[in-house]
């Protein structure tokens, strides 16, 4: 099939590459000219592992196209499938739609022939009603049809969730377009994935619901490991003996510091502000994001118990400092504000990140990234593990860090609490 993805953010890109991989002409649209000429030459804007091979290979034998032409590339294609960001708009929390709104007018005057205009985007519920609007306002309803079809990819693991999701859901009422796309999607169907047909409105708020509940899920562990901190009880094997009940499900209970990323923030917040607009109020999301929204304060304190309240001189050493593992984005990640809170209190910060130096911290003073585990850890009082890298799972930490008092607050609660007491290191985990 002949594809266009308008936007090569995490979404179209990887959608893209993918699809491409399955064996579909694929054009990947952006208006960004430096993006577009480097990924011709295989210069790749994200961090995500295996992309980079996937995008070569595809390019080279010429199923994956890159363009700035949008024009050009909608009148190719059959199914275009609308990838642009929708960030938080900072007045009100609502998602902004602009470059959705934008993009649907563009489209409408490449319309010559039946396609398939796909949000891939997250979108609130009704957007597709007003993209439907927008194009109808110049082309004839016979000659598109408006579909929802979210996505479920998680940074850092972007294609292993492409190939084997768990569901595939389109939102349409239009029989041929369901048609096109569950053969569209059938190689993964066929592998076991669940195809899912409901109303375009349906699925653009199980979206967001599903990102809204595993935020929940995540601030409820949270939550309960501070309990856990208080007495005595090792969070872990809660969320072991909760998460074997098949209703709850293990995944997702992993308690550790603020959920971060460009998603669960801006989509919790967002679906927040749909449901006010239809006077419903969604209370339990409202309090995940306050909730969330305490905890980097509250993992704060805690950093200064460990210090005794001596932070002033101290010198702190993060592993990692990305939202999560496998990913090189800042955004949202809960070391954007720990950081710079501790160098308030006189802290020096060393940090070691696999994806390198970050912009973010560049211009802070007493803020150093160093190139190694071992030059960052090496003079350290306390060590934070506020990612959970695999690099940093077998460190040695009795013979790399030179301060003999040092502390571990393993906020990913990496390592076993025995194994470090065996070992006479002061160690702290999360609910444990
Ligand atoms: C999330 C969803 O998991 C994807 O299904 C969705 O497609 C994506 O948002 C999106 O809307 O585009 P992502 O933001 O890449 O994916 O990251 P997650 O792996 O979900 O992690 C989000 C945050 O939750 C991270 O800060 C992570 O450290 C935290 N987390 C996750 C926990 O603290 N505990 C857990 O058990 C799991």
């Amino acid at each position: 099939m002949k594809l266009c993805m308008i936007g090569t953010g995490y979404v179209g890109l990887v959608s893209g590459v993918c699809f491409s991989d399955l064996g579909n002409d694929v054009i990947c649209v952006d208006r960004d000219i430096q993006k577009i000429d480097g990924l011709k030459k295989g210069v790749i804007p994200i961090y995500e592992p295996g992309l980079d091979e996937l995008v070569l290979k595809n390019y080279k034998n010429k199923r994956l196209k890159f363009s700035t032409d949008l024009k050009n590339s909608i009148s190719k294609s059959d199914i275009i499938f609308i990838c642009v960001g929708t960030p938080t708009k900072k007045k009100d929390n609502s998602a902004d739609l602009s470059q959705i709104y934008n993009v649907a007018k563009e489209i409408r005057s490449s319309i010559s022939k039946f396609k398939i205009i796909i949000t891939k985007s997250t979108v609130p519920v009704t957007t597709g009603d007003e993209i439907e609007k927008i194009i109808s306002q110049k082309v004839s309803k016979k000659l598109f049809s408006v579909v929802s079809n979210p996505e479920f990819l998680r940074e850092g693991e972007a294609i292993r969730d492409f190939i084997y999701p768990d569901r595939v859901v389109i939102g349409t009422n239009d029989k041929k377009s369901n048609r096109i796309l569950k053969n569209l999607y059938s190689p993964l169907t066929s592998k076991g994935a669940k195809f899912v047909n409901t109303s375009r409105r349906a699925a653009e708020l199980i979206k967001y619901a599903s990102n809204a509940f595993l935020a929940t899920k995540i601030t409820f562990i949270n939550e309960l490991a501070n309990l856990c901190e208080k007495i005595d009880v090792n969070i872990e094997d809660i969320s072991i003996g909760m998460g074997l009940d098949k209703r709850i499900g293990g995944r997702f209970l992993r308690a550790g510091p603020a959920y971060g990323g460009s998603c669960f923030p801006k989509d919790t917040k967002a679906v927040v502000t749909t449901a006010d607009k239809f006077n419903t109020s969604l209370s339990v999301i409202k309090s995940v994001i306050k909730s969330n929204q305490n905890r980097s304060s509250l993992l704060l304190k805690r950093v200064f118990n460990i210090l005794k309240n001596k932070v002033k001189g101290k010198k702190i050493c993060f592993l990692g400092v990305t939202f999560k593992a496998n990913t090189d984005d800042m955004r949202d990640s809960s070391s954007l504000s720990m950081i710079p809170s501790l160098i308030k209190k006189g802290a020096k910060i060393n940090y070691f990140d696999p994806t390198g130096e970050k912009d973010e911290f560049k211009k802070i003073k007493n803020v150093k990234f160093s190139d190694s585990i071992n030059l960052a850890i090496k003079d350290s009082d306390l060590i934070i593990i506020h990612t959970e890298w695999n690099d940093f799972k077998s460190i040695n930490f009795k013979k790399e860090v030179n301060k003999k008092n040092f502390v571990i607050f393993d906020m990913r609660n990496i390592y076993s609490p025995t194994k470090m007491r065996n070992l006479k290191i002061k160690y702290f985990g999360i609910g444990r």
